[in-house]
């Protein structure tokens, strides 16, 4: 695929097929997150591909949590660039995907190496994310090159569920996981993705004049 394609319609797909992925696919996608960029070039990142059923139901339950608090708090937020009805199909791909979660052919679990213990708060793991979230969007593209659909989701790590997803994982102190990323063969289409126009965010040399 031409490159500029595969990055315009990387969306994120929710709804799989049951068949598995080849683990030479599972094994390309994680080389791709690996080439990834990282501060001073740390590296410091690890990658859980789950298969395990028994795995992944533990960890579509802490998904059925966040996904359930965040359906039950204020949505008007949520997709605020899109009209009514998008938003509502947009709501109902994140609950189909709770409900089936468990069901996935495979989960990656991205997860941070803060090499010392974690700090407390979420907000000191943050920089831990960052560390992440480049790698992420390498397998999503991959992903996407492939035929695979994914999404990057995180309502699974809500609050104290990061830790009840460490222990799911038998993660270390200093390994956080981060990102949780189903993987299937999409039963819809990739379409173009969709943003606001691209000058109410591009600025040339200052943000106003
Ligand atoms: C930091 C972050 C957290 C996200 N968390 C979730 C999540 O918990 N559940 C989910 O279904 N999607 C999650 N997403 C996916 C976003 O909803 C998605 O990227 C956004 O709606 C754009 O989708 P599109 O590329 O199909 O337009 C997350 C994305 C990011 C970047």
């Amino acid at each position: 695929m031409d490159f500029f394609d595969v990055i315009s319609t990387a969306r994120a797909m929710r709804r799989y097929k049951p068949d598995p992925i080849p683990e030479e696919t599972l094994v390309q996608l994680i080389e791709a997150a690996h080439l990834g960029p990282s501060g001073s070039n740390r590296q410091s990142r690890h990658w859980i591909v789950v298969r395990d059923p028994e795995v992944k139901q533990q960890l579509a339950d802490l998904n059925r949590k966040g996904v359930t608090q965040y359906l039950a708090g204020n949505i008007t937020q949520a997709n605020p660039h899109v009209d009514e009805g998008r938003r509502q199909r947009f709501l109902a791909a994140v609950e189909h995907q709770m409900n089936h979660m468990h069901e996935v052919p495979a989960i990656v679990i991205a997860c941070a190496d803060t090499v010392r213990k974690p700090a407390d708060t979420f907000a000191a793991g943050s920089g831990a994310a960052t560390e992440v979230w480049g790698s992420v969007q390498n397998l999503l593209l991959t992903a996407r090159a492939l035929g695979v659909g994914s999404v990057p989701t995180t309502l699974a790590f809500y609050g104290d569920q990061r830790e009840e997803a460490a222990r799911v994982l038998n993660l270390p102190d200093h390994i956080l996981p981060m990102v949780l990323i189903p993987l299937g063969w999409p039963t819809g289409n990739f379409g173009p993705i969709r943003r606001r126009p691209l000058d109410e965010v591009m600025h040339w040399d200052r943000y106003s004049d």
